[in-house]
């Protein structure tokens, strides 16, 4: 990294904040002695121009719509790689070859039993309840099952807590969802992939042998990519946040499966295509984007709009093509797709969403893919979990690994009352 430095002039006096440059994107002020030396916090409710962290695992460059992992794009890894792939690259920087693939995925295959006993956790939730609310609760429960990995300080507990997330994830949503259907959990099979294991322990039943449809594996294989990671977003940030307390993983996990479900994140794919049902067909179209328009409607386009991506989400691409050849795959037709398909092309030619840059985000097409394989609305942002459970666990070693890590412990602009006494209960 190169640096350099800018002025600062407060109160008459000048302050040197160094300047740090990465491999690409936009360089940082290096603020860490601001207040030491002028006595003023910065202010930047919501994040919009602070880095939080170092990172070398994922960037995006919003203006071009550019993602990359570890320096592949999205669309190379969405098209040629696979997601328990993708988990390796994630964890370790590099692309595995045919041995570390292999050993990587045995190493997860045989971590994707849970404990007996947590089975026993879901019989306490309704049937009814939304499995983002049974995820919160049992992936928090993973900890009093797997303390013997919870000494963050040891790099061997570290890996073997993260492959166990890695791995259990997929086995507690298929658990999640055959709960709220009433249908006996599945246990995982070995000889199937991580994510034909999924489908099986989702849609399988003890009655008959499943079969793992190969599009379809491959098709959500690639959703898992795609959901991977993304930089420092709202739940990763929880995830960064609740592990630099020493919280065990188990727990920054579940804080940040916590922080998903907001629809105004990892929640937008559900709320996305119970948009999509409201609207119904394109005639109702300009109604939409009307409200959407509107500063006194709360009305939102779900799926639309981006903290970071003011051009098209490069995931979004993916997931569009996805949804045609899911639909061949399954030999169906979902007319909310064309739905999907007029919306966007009415609002991307729509002066509000043009000169705002409110482009479709990854949530907007993968609902109507999620539905046609077969999922309720309620499973779209646990699938978003699973898949970013990989980024989450990657985050937090990064994190914990870095020799300069401290507690996160932002500040604040105070605007409440100043020093004033107590007024005994009888003088009120
Ligand atoms: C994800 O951070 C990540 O990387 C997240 C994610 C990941 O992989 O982790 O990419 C996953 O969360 C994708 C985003 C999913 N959320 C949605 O689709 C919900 C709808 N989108 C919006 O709520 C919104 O666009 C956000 C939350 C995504 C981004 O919000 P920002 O960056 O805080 O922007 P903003 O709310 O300040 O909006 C800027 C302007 C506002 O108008 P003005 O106040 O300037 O007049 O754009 C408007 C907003 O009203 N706007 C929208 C809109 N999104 C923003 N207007 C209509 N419809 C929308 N969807």
């Amino acid at each position: 990294m190169s640096d350099n430095q800018a002025t600062l002039t407060i109160d008459g006096k000048t302050i040197d904040l160094p300047v740090k440059s990465g491999t690409i994107g936009p360089d940082v002020l290096d603020i860490r002695k601001l207040y030491g030396q002028s006595g003023k916090f910065t202010y930047d409710p919501g994040f919009t121009s602070t880095a939080s962290c170092d990172s070398a695992i994922t960037y995006i460059d919003g203006d071009e719509g550019v993602l990359l992992h570890r320096g592949y794009p999205i669309g190379q890894l969405a098209e040629h790689s696979s997601f328990m792939e993708v988990s390796y690259l994630l964890l370790n920087g590099e692309l595995p070859n045919q041995d570390e693939l292999a050993n990587f995925t045995r190493t997860i295959t045989r971590h994707t039993m849970v404990h007996e006993q947590l089975t026993k956790f879901y019989s306490g939730f309704r049937r009814d309840a939304h499995p983002m609310a049974v995820m919160c609760g049992v992936v928090g429960a993973l900890s009093a099952f797997y303390h013997d990995s919870t000494d963050i300080a040891d790099p061997q507990n570290r890996t073997i807590s993260s492959h166990r997330l890695i791995a259990k994830i997929p086995t507690i949503a298929a658990m999640a969802y055959k709960y709220s259907v009433g249908q006996p959990f599945l246990y995982p099979r070995n000889d199937l992939s991580y994510t034909g294991n999924f489908l099986r322990m989702t849609f399988g039943v003890p009655a008959e042998e499943y079969e793992v449809i190969p599009e379809v594996e491959r098709a959500m294989d690639r959703i898992f990519i795609l959901h991977a990671d993304h930089e420092q977003n709202a739940s990763t940030s929880t995830v960064r946040l609740a592990g630099s307390s020493g919280a065990n993983p188990f727990a920054c996990i579940a804080a940040g499966i916590a922080c998903l479900w907001g629809p105004a994140h990892g929640g937008a794919n559900e709320a996305a295509l119970n948009m999509l049902r409201e609207i119904g067909t394109p005639d109702k179209i300009p109604h939409y984007i009307e409200r959407a328009k509107d500063k006194n409607d709360p009305f939102r386009l779900m799926g639309f709009g981006h903290r970071v991506y003011k051009n098209y989400d490069p995931r979004a691409t993916v997931m569009q093509k996805t949804v045609r050849e899911v639909f061949d795959a399954l030999k169906v037709n979902d007319p909310l797709f064309e739905t999907a398909l007029r919306l966007e092309e009415i609002a991307l030619n729509d002066p509000y969403f043009i000169e705002k840059k409110l482009f479709p985000n990854v949530d907007f097409y993968s609902g109507i893919i999620l539905s046609a394989i077969g999922f309720p609305t309620t499973m779209f942002t646990v699938l978003f979990a699973l898949a970013r459970t990989v980024g989450w666990v990657a985050q937090w070693n990064e994190m914990i690994s870095d020799p300069g890590q401290k507690i996160g412990r932002p500040r604040q602009l105070y605007t409440g009352p100043t020093q004033r006494d107590y007024i005994p209960l009888d003088q009120r």
